[in-house]
């Protein structure tokens, strides 16, 4: 589904990403981590055709992903209607009046006919039913986050990237999204810190270091395990707390 191959990126002088190469096959569902810093977000928006390569490439599909290739009508089409991405702070995703809007916004762009059904299978998916007629800004964080996800959802991407989606969830939310996450279709690639919900969702995970390199990518469980490879990582930490000891999660 996609290719990367040999990829560097820099947003000023220092190269952010550094010789990441991994593909990504369908019905994969891969959990992306590192320190803060160390590439996570940058690689997402990568494989999201907002950022692009200063060396190295991205094929999706086997067509190479350039902002010129996307400039061309059908392109952009296939692939922003395969690819979905949930940012970490759903503020900047969030800017029409309703949260109806909100989920119409995308079917409209694509020019999808009845979005009605749609709206509502999605809304009550994601326990919004309520929320349709309410402003997206006077929601809380996990509401917010919801609805960001239902926004891209709509859609129905075959490639789903997600940037930290636990992170203002409430346990009984997150206990949601990893059930329906697990249940998925789509080929999923996630950004977190908690190995725990990690191993629940995904079976490979790609490590990231603090030079920004590849250090791990392969069963996740190995890796989890593995102390030296999560001290390496930055992964592991002790904590002189109340309750000193030794902590991955
Ligand atoms: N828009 C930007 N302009 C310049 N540097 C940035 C920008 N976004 C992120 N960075 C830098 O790139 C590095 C990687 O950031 P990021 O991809 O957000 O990492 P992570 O998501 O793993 O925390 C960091 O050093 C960060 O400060
Ligand atoms: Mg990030």
């Amino acid at each position: 589904m996609i290719e990367v191959k040999n990829v560097y990126f820099k947003y000023d002088k220092k190269f952010i990403i550094r010789k990441a190469g991994f593909s990504v096959t369908k019905g994969e569902k891969i959990a992306l981590f590192g320190v803060n810093g160390s590439g996570k977000t940058s690689l997402l928006k990568l494989l999201d055709g907002l950022l692009f390569p200063q060396k190295g490439e991205i094929q999706f599909e086997g067509q190479k992903l350039t902002r010129r290739a996307l400039k061309d009508k059908d392109f952009r089409k296939k692939f922003r209607t395969s690819v979905g991405l949930l940012f970490q702070n759903p503020d900047v995703m969030l800017f029409n009046p309703s949260v109806y809007e909100e989920l119409s916004f995308g079917l409209k762009q694509l020019r999808q006919s009845n979005p009605d059904e749609k709206i509502h299978y999605w809304a009550e998916k994601l326990s919004l039913t309520k929320l349709l007629d309410k402003s997206p800004v006077k929601l809380s964080g996990g509401e917010k986050q919801r609805v960001a996800l239902a926004s891209i959802l709509i859609l129905e991407p075959k490639l789903l990237l997600l940037d930290e989606p636990f992170s203002s969830l409430d346990p009984r939310a997150t206990g949601w999204l990893i059930d329906f996450l697990h249940s998925l279709d789509s080929t999923l690639v996630m950004a977190l810190h908690n190995m725990e919900l990690a191993r629940e969702i995904a079976d490979r995970i790609i490590v990231l270091s603090e030079n920004h390199e590849i250090i791990y990518d392969g069963e996740i469980n190995d890796f989890a395990n593995n102390k030296d490879e999560l001290t390496k990582a930055g992964l592991w930490h002790r904590h002189s707390g109340k309750d000193p000891h030794f902590h991955n999660f």
